[in-house]
């Protein structure tokens, strides 16, 4: 792994907001509890064989009991900002119409808390629990779905935007959409073939759409709109022009190796108004056919663009385009064995401030471990702290060459559902017992309190 040289002067913005990000399923509990309605996710853990070892979001971190507490250990860890979803069937139990006025009162109070511990609310509208009423009203398939996201999202902001103003209308929508629909790992796990699938992924897009519109309709203070897609990008391994505009070309071009998940599909329409042409090629009868008229409700304008960043490929130059650079034996993984590649955030900030000149926040970032509490009674999270110290140094990078960066909200809080996975494996930076449900802050934790406290001078 390659490390940026130590800049003289630090240059993250002196108002970096710097926190952490959750969503609801992983964390809350109780999902069905005071009137809410279940989601896919409810739905899919209780298929055998879907979730590993039978793992649920039922009581998960238990955060809808233990909100106060939590947001006063993010307080004592000086967090700045964070970023969290509303659950749309807690909300709305059927998914539209009646709503649950339990469930406000919840994220009301929640909200409330963090403004009173000095945390900036950033909201994620859906984060992947879809009401299961309106899957079985044939889901993102039925073309009503934007109607549907848009009334959820036109109430959420009626209620909660008299103190909230940063909002993210869906998270990585590949992964619900393809992981979801195509490949069936996720909820609500069926595989359907690829035409129904991007017609979803329209559906998705103008619901994106129209929910950008609603906020700035119905909030009652000024808004900042947000969408957070999955930013893994191609990468150049050595910094040569030719080696960085192949990495460029490859990362925007919808490569029929990995197609479902070239970035162009989700950025293009929403930040260009543009259904990328080798797509609809590759497509051919399949391809969505989308209208100008959609495009023109996809590409509304976004305040702060979040990118969820893990992992990117190297590539080399070669002469029909690009290579993959193959792994090395023994190269660093994570437990899930993702790549380490810090390097990569720097090029995926500079790609995508280049391309798209909207103003970026890593919504996204962080690294899964087999970690546990130690005879002192301490989480010793080395590699999370040596993941995250990495990230960063190549994050500044990007912020020392004048690109726009607002904050960055590391993945996770605490540990949590992680979808298919259950609980396998760890992700926060606060360790939770899953029996006891006791909340132990790892060394990360107290880490980045120091990041934080010093806008990131400890970091080298
Ligand atoms: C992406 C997702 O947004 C989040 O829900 C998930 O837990 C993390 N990445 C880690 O896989």
């Amino acid at each position: 792994m390659r490390t940026p040289e130590r800049p003289a002067r630090l240059t993250f913005p002196d108002n970096f907001l710097w926190g952490s990000a959750t969503a609801s399923y992983q964390i809350e509990g109780s999902p069905t509890r005071h009137g809410g309605g279940p989601s896919v996710w409810d739905e899919m853990c209780r298929q055998p064989g879907k979730v590993y070892r039978g793992h649920s979001g039922m009581t998960a971190c238990d955060h809808y009991k233990f909100f106060k507490e939590d947001v006063a250990m993010m307080k004592d860890l000086g967090h700045k900002v964070y970023r969290f979803s509303l659950s749309w069937p807690r909300l709305f139990p059927e998914g539209v119409g009646r709503r649950n006025d339990d469930g406000y009162r919840f994220y009301n109070e929640l909200v409330d808390e963090l403004l009173k511990a000095d945390i900036k609310p950033f909201i994620t509208m859906f984060h992947w629990d879809y009401p299961h009423a309106l899957f079985q009203r044939g889901g993102w398939m039925n073309p009503e779905s934007p109607e549907w996201f848009e009334a959820y999202a036109k109430d959420a902001v009626g209620f909660l935007s008299d103190r909230v103003t940063d909002w993210i209308t869906m998270n990585e929508t590949v992964v619900f959409l393809i992981m979801g629909h195509l490949t069936g790992e996720h909820a609500p796990g069926i595989r359907f073939g690829r035409a129904d699938v991007m017609l979803m992924l329209k559906h998705a897009l103008l619901s994106h759409g129209r929910a950008c519109m609603a906020i700035r309709e119905h909030a009652k203070k000024a808004p900042r709109v947000s969408y957070a897609p999955v930013a893994g990008v191609d990468y150049p391994v050595t910094e040569t022009p030719e080696a960085i505009e192949a990495a460029r070309k490859s990362t925007f071009a919808a490569s029929p190796s990995n197609f479902f998940w070239s970035p162009s599909l989700y950025f293009e329409p929403v930040l260009k108004g543009v259904w990328p042409e080798d797509a609809a090629a590759y497509l051919g009868a399949d391809d969505p056919k989308i209208t100008q008229a959609e495009l023109a409700v996809m590409n509304q304008k976004i305040d702060v663009l979040g990118l969820n960043f893990y992992q990117g490929n190297p590539v080399e130059p070669s002469a029909d385009g690009v290579t993959k650079v193959a792994p090395k034996v023994g190269e660093p993984r994570t437990g899930f064995e993702w790549p380490v590649t810090p390097d990569a955030i720097y090029w995926s900030v500079r790609f995508f401030w280049e391309r798209y000149g909207v103003p970026l926040f890593i919504t996204e970032n962080g690294t899964s471990a087999l970690d546990w509490v130690a005879l002192d009674g301490r989480v010793h999270d080395g590699g999370r702290i040596d993941y995250t110290r990495r990230y960063l140094q190549w994050l500044h990078r990007a912020t020392a060459e004048g690109i726009p960066v607002e904050g960055y909200t590391h993945w996770s809080l605490m540990d949590n559902f992680e979808w298919a996975e259950g609980y396998k494996q760890r992700f926060g930076m606060v360790h939770v017992d899953f029996e006891t449900l006791k909340r132990t802050p790892k060394d990360s934790a107290y880490w980045y309190r120091d990041v934080i406290a010093s806008n990131g001078e400890s970091i080298w």
